[in-house]
């Protein structure tokens, strides 16, 4: 019998417990934040890490940020329940402080495997570390809201909706490019 998305991805979630992936990340985190959503969406969007309250409650995007992202969805027609959400990191890094490249490799083959289960149309990477686990030489600066096809996968590069929480100049570029979302997706053959 072949498994649901859903086994597939609480096994994902399961191999990482059992293969200890960065333990010390592990020791201090209150527990592994895995993903939230739709296992059969079109769109992933992936983020760095979690931070304090994704910690507290066990799912991406729940804080400030989190809220614009929802925000930004409603301002498409969407709900967060349409897609699918997750970090390449998967638990909150001490202090909040930037992922290290070590924990981002120790966790790539996990988010790899997310994809390859979910298989959505298109992939929107949320700030700049996002971007460059799957497009390492570009700067976001100059490509956001550009999709980017590589390796049979479409990307979107976006700007990090907490980097846009403070700055009204990137508030406006971030709602822009979320603006073209639905225009992409049509142009995506899958
Ligand atoms: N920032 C991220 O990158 N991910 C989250 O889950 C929350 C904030």
């Amino acid at each position: 019998m072949t498994s649901s998305k859903q086994q597939r991805l609480d096994q994902i979630k399961a191999d990482i417990v059992a293969k200890h992936i960065c333990p010390d990340l592990a020791k201090t985190a209150t527990q592994l934040v895995f993903g939230d959503g739709n296992p059969d969406a079109d769109i992933v969007f992936i983020g760095e890490a979690p931070g304090k309250n994704e910690d507290l409650q066990g799912k991406p995007f729940v804080g400030a940020a989190g809220k614009f992202l929802d925000e930004m969805l409603q301002s498409i027609n969407l709900e967060r329940t349409d897609v699918y959400i997750t970090n390449i990191v998967k638990y909150r890094p001490p202090n909040n402080r930037d992922p290290l490249p070590e924990e981002k490799d120790a966790f790539l083959p996990y988010l790899e495997e997310q994809l390859a289960v979910i298989q959505p149309k298109l992939v929107v990477t949320l700030g700049r570390h996002s971007m460059n686990c799957f497009l390492p030489q570009l700067q976001i600066s100059a490509v956001h809201g550009q999709p980017k096809w590589f390796k049979g996968q479409v990307y979107l590069p976006l700007f990090h909706p907490a980097a846009a929480l403070y700055n009204g100049g990137l508030r406006a570029t971030l709602l822009e490019d979320f603006a073209n979302i639905p225009t992409i997706l049509t142009q995506i053959e899958h």
